[in-house]
């Protein structure tokens, strides 16, 4: 399997390269000595420009190069000339020439396929606007295979703000690629599922139901809590106490029902919750190191080996 640019869900593949990429994450996961220093002395590079804060997708991305011995040039808005008014273009257009791969962060939705459109290397989109996150999406979906057996059959509930939220996309992108899943959305008022993920749902045979918060079965398989992106809204007096989950909450559910944060959170989660088996939102983070070498194996070799 190759990758070439990631700017978006299905450029992953469908079913079976998803279900490589699980593989390979697990080996990875398993194995770490195997696929350490994998590109040491190939003097392959990767860069991560990151237009937009992030904790976990940027130093993930380091980790995950640092583990497989590629190198790793940073540029963030604050560094880069940009602020002198060099175009994504023209930045992309110069990072071709110092490396292999390029980790995307943009406000603009449009800024990895822009990006894509002039790049001569791969260009894997890490977040863009209020479009999508595909590493984040890989991530998800390899946790929850991990933690649940399998995707086929899964009843997912996704709260919040759905509209904003490029991780909900993607992660719904993925989903649909699998069989008998149930997808519940409960938005925060105004800030429903754009109706692009609800058509592509109806598509292919996923069953989407709306519904408010105390709504959800109680056996769900994960519910999947996201902040309000206040950072897209005009608005920023948004309610948010409609989806709060505390441990009173979270106590009305199954035992075996997960609970999911891309991260970061505000204050829909309480922190006293964090020590329930059933949230498992940093562990899934550490998810982010093998899922990240996955991806960029992928996109810098030919075909990969298990
Ligand atoms: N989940 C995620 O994308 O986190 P960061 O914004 O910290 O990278």
């Amino acid at each position: 399997m190759k990758l070439k640019h990631v700017t978006k869900m299905e450029d992953m593949g469908t079913r079976d390269n998803i279900e490589s990429l699980f593989e390979l994450s697990k080996a990875i996961k398993e194995n770490p000595d195997k696929f350490r220093n994998l590109f040491t002395g190939t003097g392959k590079r990767i860069s991560t420009l990151f237009y937009e804060p992030s904790t976990r997708t940027r130093s993930g991305f380091h980790a995950a190069a640092h583990e497989l011995g590629l190198g790793v040039i940073d540029e963030t808005a604050e560094s880069s000339s940009c602020l002198k008014g060099e175009s994504l273009e023209d930045t992309i257009r110069t990072f071709n020439g110092y490396c292999d791969g390029i980790v995307l962060r943009h406000e603009d939705t449009r800024a990895g396929e822009r990006a894509a459109k002039v790049s001569s290397v791969p260009i894997i989109s890490a977040g863009c606007g209020k479009g999508e996150h595909p590493p984040q999406g890989l991530l998800e979906g390899f946790a929850l295979h991990q933690l649940k057996g399998g995707l086929d059959g899964r009843g997912i509930a996704f709260e919040g703000d759905l509209k904003n939220s490029r991780t909900v996309h993607s992660l719904i992108k993925l989903l649909a690629e699998f069989k008998d899943v149930s997808i519940y959305g409960s938005p925060v008022a105004g800030l429903g599922l754009p109706k692009q993920y609800i058509n592509l749902m109806n598509k292919k045979g996923l069953r989407y139901n709306e519904c408010e918060a105390r709504d959800i079965p109680k056996d769900i398989d994960a519910i999947y809590m996201t902040r309000v992106k206040q950072e897209y809204l005009k608005n920023k007096s948004i309610d948010t106490q409609r989806y709060f989950m505390d441990k009173k909450r979270l106590d009305t559910f199954s035992k075996e029902t997960l609970l999911m944060h891309p991260l970061p959170r505000n204050a829909e989660i309480s922190p006293n919750v964090d020590s329930d088996p059933r949230a498992v939102y940093f562990k899934v983070a550490q998810d982010g190191i093998p899922t990240k070498q996955a991806i960029l194996m992928a996109a810098l070799q030919g075909e990969i080996n298990l």
